[in-house]
């Protein structure tokens, strides 16, 4: 059994007695991981607009121009790529000690850099915590040690309101923004057990004089304004096309929260650039949840016939389209995911963040409505690229 305690122990030779960078308010550099993932394309982009800072991003690849071309098809993905030279590519890997660059130049880096955002993880809900750890527990070791050389670098940590989905808090209880989360043997799953050290390895660091937030992100999903999504194995993606596919969804009484990715992005980068030194945890999620039964009303007001029925029902239909297809990696992905059908269905605590909101309406950057603006947008791009086939195609 994996003791969390002794995971989240941070080295003593981690230290942060070095200066704070003076341009940490207005960065020359930024250091950015995770840019060739979902969030981490629009954090470039916002940084790059909001700061006139040099990027450099920390990017696998066996050279520069190959590290150069998986930043430009990325973002070139997701229609936001700018042919600037603020954009850096670093080779260079999470796993490894000081990311698999020479000592010189890792140090060279950390002269350089004003600020940092960790956003780069490996998102597996599927994979347990040894294989998690490389990347999302050593890697954060690495950015504090990053962090720490020549000058003191505030960090952005970017980890997941999963932190506290745990059978210690009730379905009932409203966690704050000031809460902590608690390192227990409760918290299951490997992934949240790694980003829950993770963060206890920065909160260790900022009781040694690092300034970092953490923000803390709900289920992330693709571009509200084209639905723009490259990852469609998450889990909500993949029960939408299932129970269209299928024309059966279950009753579930859970409630669904999904934030845009381009609302995750305008949000950390308008709250790290606040001119207060960061020592601050946001919970960001979509305030206007909605219940699962909404979400397949507003799927069936498009034009889907889908049938509601009971959850074991829909279970051994599930089953039953898997024999047939048993190569298909959507069912299996499905029934892997349903062994555990907490991850469906556990209660889980209410979560509070009303200042943040409040702050982010107030610079109008405001979470667009789950059930009119993002459900028919999603469902638009997944008809266009063929996730899902048109009402009245197939089943339906
Ligand atoms: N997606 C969500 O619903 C969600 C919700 C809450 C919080 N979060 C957090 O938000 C952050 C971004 O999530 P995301 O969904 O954007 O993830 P993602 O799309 O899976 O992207 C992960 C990024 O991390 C990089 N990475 C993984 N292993 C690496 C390694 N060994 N060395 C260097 N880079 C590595 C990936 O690079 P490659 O392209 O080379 O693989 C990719 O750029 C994560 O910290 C995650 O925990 C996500």
């Amino acid at each position: 059994m994996i003791d969390l305690i002794t995971e989240s122990i941070l080295d003593s030779t981690i230290q942060f007695q070095a200066p704070l960078a003076k341009n940490w308010k207005n960065p020359n550099a930024i250091f950015l991981t995770g840019a060739t993932g979902l969030l981490g394309a629009f954090l470039l982009n916002d940084l790059l607009n909001k700061t006139t800072a040099d990027i450099y991003c920390l990017v696998r690849g066996n050279n520069l121009s190959e590290g150069k071309q998986r930043l430009q098809n990325h973002l070139e993905f997701y229609s936001l790529w700018q042919n600037t030279k603020r954009i850096i590519p670093i080779i260079g890997d999470l796993s490894k000690p000081l990311f698999d660059l020479s000592e010189a130049k890792f140090n060279e880096l950390a002269a350089k850099i004003d600020v940092i955002y960790h956003n780069g993880a490996m998102v597996s809900f599927i994979r347990p915590y040894s294989v998690l750890k490389t990347v999302n527990v050593s890697g954060t070791i690495e950015i504090l040690r990053l962090a720490s050389i020549s000058q003191t670098k505030p960090v952005h940590f970017i980890s997941t309101l999963a932190v506290f989905l745990n059978r210690i808090y009730g379905s009932t209880e409203k966690i704050l923004e000031t809460d902590t989360p608690e390192l227990t043997s409760n918290v299951k799953g490997g992934y949240k057990q790694s980003k829950l050290v993770a963060e206890k390895l920065i909160m260790e660091a900022r009781k040694r004089g690092l300034p970092a937030n953490i923000y803390r992100p709900v289920r992330i999903i693709g571009d509200s304004t084209t639905g723009t999504i490259g990852n469609l194995s998450d889990s909500l993606c993949s029960l939408i096309k299932c129970c269209i596919q299928i024309g059966k969804f279950p009753t579930l009484n859970i409630p669904i929260t999904i934030l845009p990715v381009d609302y995750a992005s305008k949000a950390i980068v308008h709250l790290s650039l606040q001119s207060k030194l960061p020592n601050k945890a946001f919970h960001l999620f979509n305030p206007n949840l909605i219940l699962w039964r909404t979400l397949f009303d507003k799927i069936r007001s498009l034009g889907y016939l889908i049938e509601e029925v009971s959850y074991d029902n829909w279970l051994t239909e599930l089953k039953n389209e898997a024999s047939k297809h048993p190569n298909d990696k959507l069912y299996q992905f499905l029934l892997l995911f349903l062994r555990s059908p907490n991850n469906l269905m556990a209660n889980k605590p209410l979560f509070d963040a009303h200042q943040t909101i409040n702050e982010l309406e107030t610079a109008n950057i405001i979470c667009p409505r789950i059930d009119t603006e993002l459900i028919p947008i999603y469902l638009k791009y997944f008809q266009k690229i063929g996730y899902i086939s048109l009402p009245n195609a197939g089943h339906n």
